[in-house]
């Protein structure tokens, strides 16, 4: 593919039609590059090694990823069918976690274990002279044969580079050994091959995890993908087979999951899954609740904390001073404390020891009345408290509701509630 060479100067208005043909032929290389990377299973090639020779080039791909997908997604060029098919080869494809609903960065597969990397295979130990005549020779210093007869680089030596170096000790190699010697290094090793985490690492980015920024980023192209087709007026059958793509990905996502299915609380828990478990629960939660609650140079802050890690159970309060600022239940059910009774406890200057103990027990005092869904907000004044006032003081407007509750006394949007109540109240 050749290279376009793009000027960046601004004084020669003559060029700009020049510059914008060059830019127009450099959109049309990356659009057949991409086009040419579609592999037969309709994936695409993602990452891919470059040969430059004299007279022409090889090319060889590295194994599939999300990230290209999702990048050639991106990119614009697939029209709605391209891209559905596109999806629906991602399904089919060993991306897919069916337990998680979702897609991996890069499938698992087997990789070689630590004793077997530096072993060159039989068949370049015979073909090679170099290798051959320095195994008779007895030195060590480019290679060595163990017990097993097996033929191993000299563990010393670090890449390519110190090879070349030993091989300048050693003294006797000429150019073409050490040629032979570096061609047969790099096909034991596959340094160039080498990408970090997707050809080594099991667990954070690496072989069959799933990294949930990559799939966020397959839902936003997705769904620009399903708003492109839209407005373009695309017929409904395939919209509905895209939006059901971006519906299935989305419902993958953490916040829709059950901790259980998903390995943790789905709140901001770390980004990635890896493949022999859900996601990882933070270890420590009191480490997390300073990151969701702390709020920078705010000072005079303290906290009271309860952990039982045998019931998975985090509670926590912090405290502005001597008033309740913010509060944090975390645990494997639904049982939250009654909310007018946290809410009520926003309102104080001050809680009583009682007051704080029950906010780690998570549940209100015995004594504490339940008052009730919310009615009026600005005073956390509940319907059972009104209905219990209306009944007992015999209260029959709103203005003597707030005479005693202060209810419906300062925005006044509630007051419409209090005269609701007032005639169930009448009523009864
Ligand atoms: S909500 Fe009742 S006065 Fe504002």
């Amino acid at each position: 593919m050749p290279l376009l060479p793009i000027e960046l100067h601004h004084t020669n208005p003559v060029t700009v039609t020049a510059r914008y043909q060059r830019v127009e032929s450099a959109l049309a290389h990356l659009d057949h590059s991409i086009n040419s990377n579609r592999r037969p299973d309709g994936l695409y090639h993602s990452y891919n090694l470059v040969d430059f020779g004299e007279t022409a080039y090889s090319v060889e791909p590295l194994a599939e990823m999300l990230e290209g997908q999702v990048a050639v997604l991106g990119s614009g060029l697939l029209d709605a069918e391209d891209g559905l098919a596109l999806l629906d080869a991602l399904k089919r494809s060993d991306l897919y976690r069916a337990d998680q609903q979702s897609y991996l960065l890069y499938p698992d597969r087997e990789t070689k274990s630590f004793l077997d990397r530096n072993v060159v295979p039989e068949p370049l130990v015979r073909e090679s002279r170099v290798i051959r005549r320095e195994l008779s020779s007895g030195r060590t210093l480019l290679v060595e044969q163990d017990l097993h007869g097996k033929v191993h680089f000299n563990s010393a030596i670090a890449g390519s580079e110190e090879l070349r170096a030993a091989i300048n000790r050693a003294g006797n190699l000429d150019a073409e050994d050490a040629s032979e010697l570096l061609d047969i290094y790099e096909a034991v090793f596959r340094h160039r091959a080498f990408t970090g985490r997707s050809s080594s690492m099991y667990k954070y980015e690496g072989l069959g995890c799933i990294y949930w920024h990559m799939v966020s980023k397959l839902l936003l192209g997705v769904g620009e993908l399903v708003a492109d087709a839209r407005s373009a007026g695309r017929d409904e059958a395939l919209l509905e087979a895209l939006a059901a793509h971006a519906e299935e990905i989305r419902a993958g996502l953490g916040l829709r999951k059950s901790p259980d299915r998903y390995g943790a609380i789905p709140l901001d828990p770390y980004s990635h899954t890896p493949g022999f478990a859900g996601v990882q629960q933070p270890d420590s939660w009191d480490e997390r609740a300073r990151d969701l609650l702390d709020v920078p140079g705010k000072e005079q802050v303290n906290w009271i904390e309860y952990f039982d890690s045998a019931r998975n159970h985090y509670r926590a309060a912090r405290f502005s001073g001597t008033r309740l600022e913010s509060c944090l239940f975390i645990g494997p059910d639904k049982q939250l404390p009654p909310r007018d009774w946290l809410a009520a406890l926003f309102q104080k200057e001050q809680l009583t020891v009682a007051e704080r103990a029950s906010l780690l027990s998570g549940l209100p005092p015995a004594n504490v009345e339940d008052s009730g869904r919310t009615i009026c907000s600005c005073f956390s004044v509940g319907e059972k408290t009104i209905l219990k006032a209306i009944r007992e003081q015999g209260l029959t407007t709103p203005e003597e509701i707030g005479d005693c509750l202060k209810a419906g006394t300062n925005c006044g949007s509630c007051i419409p509630d209090l005269k609701a109540l007032l005639t169930s109240a009448d009523s009864e």
